[in-house]
């Protein structure tokens, strides 16, 4: 917290306690609430600091009473009082500066100030674009302080980690060529260059890999990053990366790099618990036990194979979908039996909206009675085995999910979040670990062509290399995701430091000599010239406050957010340009 050096003041209005008794103090800040009582008038003095009691007395406030009169909430006053002790009733153990008050003897209007659109406090429902329009005066706000404050220390707490442990903090270019990392760039047209464009970085992953070319060994930047994809409460256009690279480092080193550094961030955040090395899930695991890459591990509720129970049954839509090489899996929802049927049926809606042709379910009452719309296709034998395998008792309530493995995971994942909130399970604290290990490539059912699952520069496996042209489907690779109560906080992998083999995946990503020359010729070339062995990780700083803020946003944790739509409400960008600009830079709208 500051302190009052530097500034007009002699304390902030979080300072003064029963030692100050007796002295004379100037404080300054913003009026937060006014009240007139007994012939006495009390402002609440707010600074960033917190809130001070200030009493005009007419018998000793002289003409400073007259004016505190006039003062409206959310002027900015300076004053002059002395420190005295509030009388025992008045005293308030919530606030830092609660045993004291100043009698004023000087009151100056800095300036005046219309009445908010909303009220400067904490707490309040009005609606977010109104907080955004005037998001000047919603930071002015305890709460919405404290968030940015939580930033700032976060932020500074990974600077200090990383220049500790030797990491340059170098400055990449925001005008730039673009990197794919799988959204659409922001781009800029170049008035010097007529025709041609820069991208905004979406991450500054080539600079930082050239950087390692360069013999820079360890950097690590507070990397603004841009991209033009669809908008959800943890995606901003623009976002902050905590971004790091090193050289000479195996997967493992990354990976303690990145939590010795965390574990100093939490600390410095006020978390106690964090303790590492973290728990690890390879992909494939946390896509069979969770349904998810990034899973939230503050509950339960995991997926159970029952293919071998089912597969014989006498329901055959499950027989046929296991003799059709798929799978049938389950959730038991511990005491979802309390799940009214159309609360299960909201749940089968979601599952329908993920893809999935419905979701069988079956109930064992408290009662002891067994309902399914598919139990009389089932049988008793293969219910009982059903209930052994998932481990139900009465009481609970068992999802189904059947068909082609990874979608019948990805279904369930969904499934698996909604039935966490059906049975209100609460999910308090952090559960981080690192998901490793993942594919190389994902399937392009479009194009019938392969996309990088991280980003194409991205090393596979040592012993899969050879898979690459033959079976790009089961290759993997040396990476590894942070994740944090079902979030995706951080991503990383060892990159590729053989020009040849960067050829390679970019071929199987679709691009041909000629054009991976083209787009990737200045990292192909540098390849060539001594590139040491390497591999990083980005963490996002928005994802990583908003969690530890207890936000539901990342809009909640930056000064200055967009909407969902990316307009600034504040400013209103985007807005519109001249026909002038526009022709500066060679554009014509159509
Ligand atoms: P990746 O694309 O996984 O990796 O991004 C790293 C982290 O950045 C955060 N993030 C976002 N946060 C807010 N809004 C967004 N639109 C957004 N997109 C991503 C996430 C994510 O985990 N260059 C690689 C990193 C590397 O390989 O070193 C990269 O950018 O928290």
């Amino acid at each position: 917290m500051y302190d009052a050096r530097y500034s007009t003041r002699s304390h902030t209005s979080a300072q003064l306690g029963l030692d100050a008794t007796g002295r004379t103090v100037t404080l300054a800040g913003w009026v937060a609430r006014r009240r007139d009582h007994g012939g006495l008038i009390f402002i609440d003095l707010r600074d960033r600091a917190g809130l001070t009691q200030c009493v005009f007395d007419p018998a000793d406030s002289g003409a400073a009473f007259a004016l505190a009169e006039q003062v409206r909430p959310e002027w900015v006053v300076s004053l002059v009082g002395v420190v005295r002790p509030r009388p025992d009733d008045a005293v308030n153990a919530e606030l830092a500066t609660g045993e004291i008050e100043v009698l004023v003897s000087e009151l100056t209007v800095l300036n005046r100030a219309k009445t908010p659109p909303f009220e400067i406090e904490d707490g309040i429902e009005t609606d977010e674009s109104v907080r955004m329009q005037w998001r000047y005066l919603d930071i002015r706000r305890p709460e919405v302080g404290r968030a940015l404050e939580l930033r700032s220390t976060i932020t500074h707490a990974f600077r200090s980690a990383l220049a500790e442990r030797g990491f340059l903090e170098v400055e990449t270019p925001v005008l730039t060529k673009s990197t794919p990392e799988g959204a659409r760039d922001y781009i800029v047209p170049a008035r010097l260059q007529p025709g041609r464009f820069y991208a905004l970085p979406q991450s500054p992953q080539l600079f930082k890999q050239l950087l390692m070319v360069g013999g820079v060994e360890r950097y690590y930047q507070i990397a603004r990053c841009f991209r033009d994809e669809d908008l959800r409460a943890d995606r901003q256009p623009e976002f902050t990366q905590v971004d790091i690279e090193m050289s000479f480092a195996t997967q493992d080193d990354v990976m303690a790099l990145a939590e010795d550094v965390l574990a100093e961030v939490m600390r410095a955040a006020g978390v106690e618990d964090f303790a590492t090395p973290l728990a690890r899930l390879t992909w494939h695991e946390a896509m069979d036990r969770f349904g998810s890459d990034r899973p939230d591990l503050r509950f339960g509720l995991e997926l159970v194979d029952v293919s071998a129970v089912v597969a014989d049954s006498g329901f055959k839509v499950f027989a046929d979908v296991v003799a059709g090489g798929g799978v049938v899996k389950c959730i038991n929802a511990k005491g979802g039996a309390s799940l009214s049927r159309s609360r299960i049926d909201a749940v089968g809606e979601v599952a329908v909206e993920a893809g999935a042709a419905g979701m069988a379910w079956i109930v064992f009452g408290t009662d002891g009675e067994v309902r399914s719309p598919i139990a009389k296709f089932l049988g008793e034998p293969v219910i009982a085995a059903l209930r052994a395998a998932a481990g139900a008792c009465d009481g609970d309530l068992l999802v189904f999910g059947a068909g082609e493995r990874a979608q019948t995971n990805e279904v369930l994942g969904v499934v698996r979040l909604a039935l966490a909130d059906e049975l209100g399970i609460e999910r308090a604290g952090l559960a981080p670990l690192w998901v490793v290990d993942f594919p190389q490539f994902v399937h392009d059912a479009d194009t019938d062509g392969w996309t990088a699952n991280h980003h194409p520069f991205t090393r596979p496996f040592d012993e899969d290399i050879d898979k690459l042209e033959t079976d790009p489907g089961a290759v993997l690779s040396y990476s590894y995701d942070f994740v944090l109560n079902g979030l995706e906080v951080g991503g990383g992998t060892l990159r590729i430091h053989d020009a040849d083999l960067q050829r390679r995946v970019l071929a199987v990503l679709g691009h041909d000599a000629a054009a991976a020359q083209e787009q990737f010729g200045f990292l192909l070339d540098a390849l060539a010239y001594g590139a040491p062995p390497h591999g990083g990780i980005a963490l996002g700083l928005d994802r990583l406050v908003m969690i530890l803020a207890g936000a539901t946003s990342i809009r909640e944790v930056i000064a200055f957010p967009k909407t969902s739509s990316g307009v600034d409400l504040m400013t209103d960008a985007p807005t519109e340009v001249t026909t002038r600009q526009l022709a500066d830079v060679h554009l014509r709208l159509s």
